[in-house]
């Protein structure tokens, strides 16, 4: 018997039963804990921690890498890792400090593609203009780099279309909340996320998932929607995707005013939806009064 359980028993004399459950309680869920805070130190949407889950990493598309081939030897300068003078040695923000240049001699296509994509050139500003602001941003204005979309622990190969996009959504999703929402509220998104439309738009299919385009460009835009609407004409890209202003730059009169006109429209159609409803239920309403008056009346 250790001194914990005979301090139970000190506590609660004569119940050694219900102390030793007490214990037995208790290290169940401290255990409980420490499984559960292992399996969500690191999400696939980049959140990260110390621990790395071997069973998920073992069964993800990676699974068979050693993890030098990623990692290096973790030097910075002439400290090494693990090092037990400084156990917070390389304990930053993964995303931020990892060199991702090492992705590129297995994954070139996605690498350059990233480059030239709008998020690479946020990055790039982010670190060129205010290197020390950029570290100060809120989560969501920091452009991404792959980790911020990919774990690079627990990715996994051959995934459906549908799943890929759905996972995606929520991951844009994250920083672009209210580009999400408008998405999942108009037509592609109900047939691809809800309904799992493996032929409807995710994210990116019209963005690109690594050039992520942002299609304000008409021409681009018509291009995009012509790949699965290939009768689409230059009045298809008036279509508001993203009915929302927000992120929105003053000078684009043009959404705005679209946008106003969808919610005016909107308004209108409630106010006509509210009137017929209530008319029609009025006019039941009297209607039923009379039938029970003229019934009444006979009744006399
Ligand atoms: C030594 C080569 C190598 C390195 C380095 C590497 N990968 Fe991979 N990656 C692979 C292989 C092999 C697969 C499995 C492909 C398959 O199953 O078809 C894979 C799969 C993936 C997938 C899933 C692809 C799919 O099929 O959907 C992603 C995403 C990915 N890697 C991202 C990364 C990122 C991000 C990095 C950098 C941190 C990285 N990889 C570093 C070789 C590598
Ligand atoms: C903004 C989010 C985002 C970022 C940043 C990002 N990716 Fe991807 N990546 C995706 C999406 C989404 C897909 C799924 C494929 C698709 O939809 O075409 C993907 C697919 C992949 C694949 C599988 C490609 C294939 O054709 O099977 C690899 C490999 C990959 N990414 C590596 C990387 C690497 C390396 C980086 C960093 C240089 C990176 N990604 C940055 C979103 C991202
Ligand atoms: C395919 C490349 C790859 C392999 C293999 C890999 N890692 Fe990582 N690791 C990364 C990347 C990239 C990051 C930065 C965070 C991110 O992008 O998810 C990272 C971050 C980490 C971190 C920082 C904690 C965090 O996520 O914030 C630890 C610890 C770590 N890895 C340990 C390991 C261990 C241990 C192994 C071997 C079992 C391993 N890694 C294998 C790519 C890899
Ligand atoms: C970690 C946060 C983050 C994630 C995740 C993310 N983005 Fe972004 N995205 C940004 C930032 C920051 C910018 C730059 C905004 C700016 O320059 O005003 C940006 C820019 C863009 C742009 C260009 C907007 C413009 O005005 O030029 C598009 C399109 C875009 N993202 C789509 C996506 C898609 C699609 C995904 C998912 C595959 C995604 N983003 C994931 C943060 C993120
Ligand atoms: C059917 C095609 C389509 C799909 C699907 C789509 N978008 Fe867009 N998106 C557009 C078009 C067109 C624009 C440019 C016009 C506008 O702003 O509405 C745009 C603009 C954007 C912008 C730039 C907004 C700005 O003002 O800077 C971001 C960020 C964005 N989309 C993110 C997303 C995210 C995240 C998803 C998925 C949740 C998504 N988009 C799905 C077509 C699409
Ligand atoms: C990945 C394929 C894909 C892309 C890219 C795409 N769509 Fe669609 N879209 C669909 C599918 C599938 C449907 C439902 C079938 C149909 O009616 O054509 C649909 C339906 C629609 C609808 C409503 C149904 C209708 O036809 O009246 C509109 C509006 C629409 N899309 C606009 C756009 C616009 C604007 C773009 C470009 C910014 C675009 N789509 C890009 C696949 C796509």
């Amino acid at each position: 018997m250790n001194a914990f359980t005979v301090g139970l028993k000190k506590w609660f004399p004569g119940q050694k039963r219900f102390g030793l459950t007490l214990f037995f309680c208790l290290t169940l869920s401290m255990a409980l804990m420490g499984v559960q805070s292992a399996e969500a130190a690191i999400t696939p949407d980049g959140q990260t921690g110390w621990f790395v889950n071997m069973g998920r990493f073992a069964a993800s598309a990676h699974g068979t890498f050693s993890c030098e081939q990623c990692h290096g030897n973790m030097k910075q300068g002439q400290t090494m890792h693990p090092n037990t003078d400084n156990p917070f040695f390389l304990k930053e923000d993964a995303n931020r400090q990892y060199d991702y240049r090492r992705c590129k001699s297995c994954h070139n296509p996605s690498y350059s593609q990233y480059l030239e994509g709008a998020h690479a050139k946020a990055l790039s500003k982010q670190r060129t203009d205010s290197p020390a602001e950029s570290g100060k941003l809120p989560e969501h204005k920091k452009a991404p780099t792959c980790g911020n979309c990919h774990s690079s622990h627990y990715v996994k190969g051959h995934l459906s279309r549908v799943e890929i996009g759905r996972g995606m959504v929520s991951v844009c999703g994250t920083c672009h909340p209210a580009q999400a929402a408008t998405y999942l509220d108009n037509y592609h998104g109900k047939a691809a996320v809800n309904l799992g439309d493996k032929n409807a738009a995710f994210c990116t299919d019209c963005h690109g998932a690594h050039h992520c385009r942002s299609l304000k460009n008409k021409t681009e835009a018509l291009a995009t929607c012509k790949r699965c609407h290939p009768e689409a004409t230059e009045g298809f890209t008036q279509v508001v995707i993203h009915n929302t202003t927000q992120d929105l730059p003053e000078n684009e009169k043009q959404k705005r005013a679209h946008v106003a006109l969808i919610q005016v429209v909107t308004v209108l159609m409630a106010i006509l939806v509210i009137l017929v409803v209530g008319f029609f239920y009025g006019h039941s309403f009297v209607w039923i009064l009379r039938e029970l008056h003229e019934k009444l009346r006979k009744h006399k």
